[in-house]
């Protein structure tokens, strides 16, 4: 799969991955990736908001830092699974 043309500061979810897809997401040339579901209840973290490294869960407003997966704060209970991403 690829994601060349996937631009800067873009996201794209990915079906077939996981258990609810994953969301592709590029940030500073680099690509990260995480379970396309909020951990607090079941959202799509894709139809959230992406600025720099936090991904903002379009529901209730958790974010997540793509890097690492980490819940930045409430109402996220815990991190979100994130996934290794190579481009060839
Ligand atoms: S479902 Fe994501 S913050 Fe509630």
């Amino acid at each position: 799969m690829a994601f060349a043309d996937l631009a800067d500061g873009q996201m794209r979810r990915v079906e077939g991955l996981g258990e609810h897809g994953v969301v592709v997401c590029r940030v500073g040339g680099q690509l990260f990736a995480v379970d396309d579901n909020c951990t607090h209840r079941d959202a799509r973290l894709s139809e959230g908001r992406l600025r720099h490294h936090t991904l903002t869960c379009p529901l209730h407003g958790a974010q997540f830092d793509v890097r690492t997966g980490e819940a930045k704060g409430p109402p996220a209970p815990c991190p979100v699974t994130t996934w290794t991403i190579t481009e060839s």
